[in-house]
C-alpha cells in the first residue's frame, strides 16, 4: 500500500493533464503541441509541505495553475478531504476560501493603487465577510507576518521592500484562512538573506494556523530545507517522489541524481566536479516515445527509447526509470543475470 495514502489527505491531485496548442509559425504548417503537464498526481497530507522541484520549464508552474483551478485541465481529479471537487461557481469559490497561492513576483501581484490593509481585507469583503472584521484580521496578519500594522497598514505597495510585499502577500493569502497554500516560486526574487527570513516566517505560519503547503521553486536547497516530501518533475512529468531524505540521500532518478550533482555545494571541499546534465535543453514541444529524459541520459538504452517508464513505488519512494524495475528490460538487468 501506498504509504502517501495515509493519513486522509487534504488535497489530492490525480493525472492532471495539460497539453497547449501553440499556432504555427508558418501559415500552412501543422499545428504543435506543448505537453505541459502529463499526468501529474499528487498527495498533500495535513500540516505537511510538499515540494515540487524541476529546472525552468518542467510545468511546475502549470501544475500550480492547475491545482488551483485557475486553468482547465484536460484530464485528471482534485480532490478535497477524499471528496473530488465540483464543478461551477460555488464550488469554485468553496475551494478558493480552502486553497490559496502565493506567486513569486511581489510588485505585480498587489495592486498599487490599494493601500496593504485594504489589499488584505479585499478577499474576506467580497466571501461575505463584514469591513470591521476584515480589518481587525488583515491588522492581526500584518502583525503575524512581522510587519507592525501601526506603520504598515496604510502604506502602498511601493513603499516597501520586495521582502515585504512578499510578507503582505502571504498575508493576504491566509486572510480566507485556507487550508492549503501553493507556493510558486515565492522566495525565488528574494536577497538570500530575506529568503531565509521568509522561509522561517513560513514554518511557522504553518505550525500556527496548521496549513499544508504545495512548496514549488526551481532551487534545490530551498526544497530540502522546507518539504517533507519532494515530487521531482521533467518536461511535464513527475519522475521521482519520495521523502524529502530519501530525495537527497538516495536520488533514484538519473536525472534527480544530475540535479543533485548540478547543486552547488555550501563546502567547497565537497563541491562536485562531475559535470551538469549535458544534450539538448529539454522542449516539451512534440515528445518522443518513450523516457522524455533518454536524449540526455547516460544510461538511455533501445528499451528507453521504446517505452515510456512508470511511476514504481519502493517503500516510501517512486521512480519512473527502467533500472527501478527488473522486468523493464533494461540490458544492465540482463548483464547482471548473464
Ligand atoms: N499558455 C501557454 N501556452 C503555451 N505554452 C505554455 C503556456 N503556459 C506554459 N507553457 C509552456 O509549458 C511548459 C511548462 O511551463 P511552466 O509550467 O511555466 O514551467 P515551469 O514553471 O516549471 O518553469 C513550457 O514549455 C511553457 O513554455
Ligand atoms: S528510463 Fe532509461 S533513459 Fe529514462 S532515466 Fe531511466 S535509464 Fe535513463
Ligand atoms: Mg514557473
Amino acid at each position: 500500500m501506498d504509504n502517501f495514502a495515509s493519513p486522509q489527505p487534504v488535497l489530492e491531485a490525480i493525472g492532471l493533464t495539460k497539453t497547449f496548442r501553440v499556432r504555427p509559425d508558418r501559415i500552412g504548417a501543422k499545428p504543435r503541441y506543448v505537453h505541459a503537464v502529463s499526468n501529474v498526481s499528487l498527495r498533500l497530507s495535513p500540516g505537511a509541505t510538499l515540494g515540487i522541484v524541476g529546472e525552468s520549464g518542467c510545468g511546475k508552474s502549470t501544475a500550480a495553475r492547475l491545482i488551483m483551478q485557475l486553468l482547465d485541465r484536460d484530464e485528471g481529479a482534485i480532490l478535497i478531504d477524499g471528496e473530488e471537487t465540483a464543478n461551477g461557481r460555488a464550488a469554485l469559490r468553496a475551494y478558493r476560501r480552502d486553497v490559496q497561492m502565493v506567486f513569486q513576483d511581489s510588485s505585480a501581484s498587489l495592486n498599487p493603487r490599494l493601500t496593504i490593509e485594504a489589499s488584505i481585507m479585499f478577499a474576506p469583503m467580497v466571501h461575505g465577510v463584514s469591513r470591521d472584521e476584515a480589518r481587525v484580521r488583515a491588522h492581526e496578519l500584518l502583525g503575524k507576518v512581522g510587519l507592525d500594522p501601526a506603520r504598515f497598514a496604510g502604506r502602498y505597495p511601493h513603499e516597501l521592500s520586495g521582502g515585504q510585499r512578499q510578507r503582505v502577500n502571504i498575508a493576504r493569502a491566509l486572510a480566507l484562512r485556507p487550508r492549503v497554500v501553493v507556493l510558486d516560486e515565492a522566495v525565488s526574487a528574494l536577497d538570500k538573506s530575506v529568503e531565509a527570513q521568509v522561509l522561517n516566517l513560513l514554518q511557522d505560519l504553518r505550525a500556527e494556523y496548521g496549513l499544508s503547503y504545495i512548496f514549488i521553486s526551481h532551487d534545490l536547497a530551498v526544497i530540502r530545507h522546507i518539504s517533507d516530501e519532494v515530487l521531482v518533475m521533467y518536461l511535464g512529468q513527475v519522475i521521482e517522489r519520495g521523502p524529502v531524505a530519501d530525495i537527497f540521500d538516495a536520488p533514484f532518478h538519473p536525472y534527480t541524481r544530475a540535479l543533485l550533482a548540478s547543486m552547488p555545494s555550501h563546502d567547497p571541499a565537497a563541491r562536485t566536479l562531475s559535470p551538469p546534465i549535458t544534450g539538448d535543453p529539454p522542449s516539451p514541444i512534440d515528445l518522443p516515445p518513450g523516457c522524455r529524459f533518454a536524449p540526455r541520459c547516460p544510461q538511455a538504452a533501445d528499451v528507453c527509447r521504446a517505452r515510456m517508464p512508470e511511476l514504481l513505488l519502493k517503500d516510501t519512494h517512486a521512480a519512473a526509470c527502467h533500472l527501478n524495475d527488473p522486468r523493464s528490460g533494461h540490458p544492465v538487468f540482463e548483464e547482471k543475470a548473464a
